[in-house]
């Protein structure tokens, strides 16, 4: 009997991987963090979940990692789900770059005004201050709920070394959300904003929820293994092409090109990732490559996506 495509994907994994751990040592753990640069430089794991609740795991898939920019996607998702999308987009762009076809400008030229996209920094930011709550502790516990359900994990908690180290050393994401609180952007506290930002940047994952939180996503805001819908439809289509045009940072072209699957990436190496209507998938590779992607990480979607013909492109 010929073997199901999640067994065929069991028996290639561990060989795919292989192949990409060459790569981890071209890479860079994120300092700028510090508590950040205590991972594993070495590691790589991947889940691969389909809807029918199969997974496919490889090496270093139970290690726990902060989400990091990966939080982007769903403080996204829950502030259109707050505010709708008229409200979140007056505060926040669409653009990858926001420079004209021709420009020569580069973004700190600009004129000031909304950030360019909710994945950068300035854009999330925005974003956090969009969240509904009496106190930033209720905003940041409503994330963490929300991350909790998306998940299937109740047990999804704060890494709070990570959190603590991010807000002592955070200066530039400081300087930006003052930047934005002088021009307008940010109503609120600033501190209190950082609070929120920095604390769902820091919440703790493994491979497995990250494949479980993208096989949502994939299956358009409801979850396949219980039913529920978790997010509407048009909220996931939103979060789903910021993913495809600015997930991976400068890199989302090449991405789109050498993968061809939407993708979020953070800094602590995960990245989280699916293909539409039939797999959630979450690695991690904390040496970063110099776009601040998963060296390794990469490298091995690359491969998965070419074996199994799995670019939506
Ligand atoms: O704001 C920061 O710098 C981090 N908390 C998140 C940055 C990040 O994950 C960038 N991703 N590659």
């Amino acid at each position: 009997m010929r073997p199901t495509e999640i067994e065929a994907i069991r028996q290639q994994l561990p060989g795919w991987l292989e192949a990409s751990l060459p790569c981890v040592s071209r890479g860079k753990v994120a300092a700028y963090i510090p508590e950040l640069s205590k991972a594993p430089h070495a590691a790589l794991g991947i889940t691969l979940l389909n809807t029918m609740g199969e997974s496919a795991t490889a090496g270093d898939c139970g290690l726990r990692f902060t989400m990091q920019s990966i939080s982007k996607v769903f403080t996204l998702i829950l502030a259109l789900m707050d505010n709708g999308e008229d409200a979140v987009f007056s505060k926040v762009g669409m653009e990858p770059t926001g420079d004209n076809f021709n420009s020569m400008l580069k973004l700190e030229l600009v004129r000031p005004g909304i950030p360019f996209n909710p994945m950068i920094n300035a854009g999330a930011i925005t974003v956090s201050s969009l969240i509904h709550g009496d106190s930033p502790s209720e905003k940041s516990d409503r994330i963490l709920q929300f991350l909790q359900e998306l998940s299937g994990n109740a047990g999804l908690e704060y890494d709070l070394g990570v959190y603590r180290s991010e807000s002592e050393t955070g200066n530039l994401n400081r300087s930006i959300a003052f930047f934005l609180k002088e021009n307008g952007v940010l109503s609120g506290n600033v501190e209190e904003v950082l609070e929120v930002y920095f604390r769902h940047c820091s919440i703790a994952v493994n491979c497995a929820d990250l494949a479980r939180m993208a096989l949502v996503l994939a299956c358009s805001g409801t979850d396949p293994l219980t039913g529920n819908t978790l997010i509407p439809r048009r909220y996931v289509q939103i979060a789903r092409t910021f993913m495809t045009t600015c997930g991976m940072y400068n890199a989302s072209g090449e991405f789109a090109i050498q993968v061809g699957l939407p993708a979020k990436s953070g800094v602590s190496g995960g990245i989280l990732t699916f293909v539409p209507g039939r797999y959630g998938i979450g690695v991690l590779g904390p040496a970063l490559n110099d776009k601040g992607n998963s060296y390794a990480g990469v490298h091995l979607l690359q491969t998965i996506s070419r074996e199994m013909n799995w670019s939506i492109f």
